[in-house]
């Protein structure tokens, strides 16, 4: 056999230790490469996904209350920034801005958003940084001295395991000169309507799952036939989640760099968690890593929350 072509050491070592696992699973931040960065867009687009228009009508009619917890000559830092679509809501009301730090995993995708900003901002300093909120981040120099207030909108923080949620809100706590935190949440609804929004009749979310298999066939020498996987939104009510699967079609096997992995038919791959909250499940979460929610702002439906967290007056031991 001619030997696989592994250009992203990384993916591979970590899809290794995901699909030898029962049950197998995969890490939701390899779902955006350029491509999926694409289809995530067309995604947010999608008549049945609510969660991007209803966090932006919360952005704009709830501005001046956001903005009042914006400092003079703050730095924004916005975790996992994508498109930087909401971003100009708040770009555009916070005019004594110094610096703007997007950050994303999806390198050359934020690069060229970053770029748009640079020459729609002048007066902004953008200092982009490719890397992975989970990791200890070293912060541009640009917002050394500044007032720091997060982004993190789209309620990424949902796609992250609980612990992997509460490390990331003590790491931020633990900035220099942190004021605010602006988080979205997508809240807890009916079941129907929270499944129709990550298995759309269209089936862009079908495309951006199976893109995880495109991406292992191009980068780490996996040899997936992503038609013989089938996409499945699940609604967890236990844990209070929706889960993306990829479900094996029948009995096959497939290489992934050296490996050989093998399915059972109907097994499945565990892609994607995405964590729906209550007011008090956010609470919770901020309080144990010493925030507290000062802002809880929702649509009339009650689908969607925009939080602005504040630095708790004392920390919980
Ligand atoms: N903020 C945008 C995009 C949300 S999609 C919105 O609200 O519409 C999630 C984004 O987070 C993607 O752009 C993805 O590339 C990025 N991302 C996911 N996991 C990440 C990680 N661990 N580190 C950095 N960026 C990550
Ligand atoms: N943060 C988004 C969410 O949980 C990410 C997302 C939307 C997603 N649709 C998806 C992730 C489909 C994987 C598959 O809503």
């Amino acid at each position: 056999m001619d030997k696989p072509l592994v250009s992203n050491r990384a993916l591979l070592m970590d899809a290794l230790a995901g699909l030898r696992a029962k049950p197998k699973r995969m890490h939701p931040k390899w779902f955006y490469d350029h491509a999926g960065s694409k289809i995530f867009q067309r995604i947010t687009e999608l008549p049945e996904y609510y969660p991007t228009r209803t966090e932006i009508s919360i952005l704009r009619h709830e501005i001046d209350a956001i903005a009042s917890y914006v400092p003079e000559g703050a730095a924004l830092i916005e975790l996992g920034s994508g498109a930087s679509t909401k971003t100009h809501i708040l770009l555009g009301a916070l005019k004594t801005l110094d610096a703007y730090v997007p950050i994303d995993v999806s390198g050359d995708f934020l690069l060229s958003v970053a770029d748009d900003l640079a020459r729609a901002y002048p007066a902004l300093t953008v200092a982009p940084l490719v890397g992975d909120f989970l990791e200890d981040l070293a912060l541009p120099s640009a917002t050394d001295g500044a007032p720091k207030v997060a982004f993190f909108p789209g309620s990424t923080i949902g796609n992250l395991e609980p612990p992997e949620a509460l490390d990331l809100l003590n790491r931020l706590r633990s900035w220099p000169d942190i004021s605010a935190f602006i988080l979205g949440v997508d809240l807890v609804k009916a079941p129907r309507t929270l499944i129709l929004a990550y298995d759309d009749p269209a089936g862009v979310t079908a495309e951006f799952n199976r893109n995880l298999l495109h991406r292992m066939n191009r980068e780490a020498g996996a040899d997936f036939q992503t038609e013989e996987f089938a996409h499945d939104a699940r609604w967890n009510a236990a844990l209070s989640r929706i889960e993306m699967h990829l479900v094996s079609r029948k009995v096959q096997e497939i290489h992934l760099g050296a490996d050989r992995i093998a399915f059972d038919e109907g097994e499945s791959i565990h892609t994607e968690s995405s964590h729906k909250y209550t007011r008090n499940a956010v609470e919770d979460l901020a309080a144990g890593a010493g925030w507290h929610v000062a802002e809880f702002l929702t649509d009339p439906d009650r689908h969607f929350a925009v939080t602005v967290l504040v630095p708790a007056q004392t920390r919980s031991a």
